[in-house]
């Protein structure tokens, strides 16, 4: 079954380390999975002279840190800017980014902003402090609302990423009961807000430690529509087999 399985770079990279990645990437990949790379923005355009094979999407990790998109803003994209650069795909609401505003506010704008042009990852995820006082459930419909309340006919399908903060870089993963609960909850919660779409509408993807020991079972886990990988997706062999996984 065809997965989704994008690669979130961060702030990692260099022009050598693309121009490596991609000659052992390019003749090496050999899959019928969905791939999509978030390279940092500088380094989306030479990543996307790597994309004639049409192997896989581009996206950008970050859209804008500004709620106020009318003015000018010194260090910002557009979203134009992004499908300039051949970027199909945009993450919004990354905990890393959260961690760093925290305003749900500027999310809400980012989904405004972006008005369907690009396919956005809407990413969430309990706290540590969430898991212990059982209120992941909680904290999840609460950062979902703003996704929701933005929604437009033009985003399906929805894709999340749901990715526990508690997870991310720390080589710690939930349960694969855990991630088929919470994602079968994710879908029923967006069913229950926007009842004019349909399950195959939403894609979740899970986040957090995947790497090639653990990807191929998390895959295989029920309402896992695929994976956002962070650390393991800088070695490009470990990330190549991941991709070439048959599930
Ligand atoms: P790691 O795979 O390094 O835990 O990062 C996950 C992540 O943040 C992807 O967006």
């Amino acid at each position: 079954m065809k997965k989704i399985i994008a690669a979130n770079w961060k702030n990692n990279g260099s022009k050598k380390f693309v121009k490596d990645f991609f000659d052992y990437f390019l003749d090496n990949v050999d899959t019928k999975n969905e791939i999509i790379f978030f390279p940092p923005d500088l380094y989306i355009d030479q990543v996307n002279n790597y994309r004639n094979k049409e192997i896989f999407s581009l996206g950008g990790q970050n859209l804008n840190t500004n709620p106020f998109f009318k003015t000018t803003v010194t260090g910002a994209n557009s979203c134009d800017m992004f499908l300039d650069n051949n970027c199909s795909h945009i993450l919004i609401g990354h905990s890393e980014v959260r961690a760093q505003y925290n305003d749900t506010l500027i999310f809400s704008e980012q989904l405004k902003h972006v008005n369907g042009k690009l396919k956005v990852i809407f990413c969430i995820g309990e706290e540590e402090l969430d898991r212990e006082n059982n209120s992941t459930s909680e904290k999840l419909s609460e950062l979902l609302d703003t996704l929701v309340k933005n929604f437009k006919i033009t985003h399906i399908p929805v894709f999340v990423a749901y990715e526990p903060v508690w997870a991310i870089g720390s080589g710690k993963t939930p349960t694969l009961e855990d991630i088929s609960y919470i994602h079968r909850f994710i879908k029923n919660k967006i069913l229950e807000k926007l009842p004019s779409l349909k399950e195959k509408d939403i894609m979740v993807l899970y986040g957090g430690s995947v790497n090639l020991k653990n990807a191929k079972d998390i895959l295989n886990t029920p309402y896992v529509d695929g994976v956002l990988i962070g650390g393991a997706s800088l070695d490009v062999k470990e990330f190549t087999n991941i991709c070439n996984l048959k599930i």
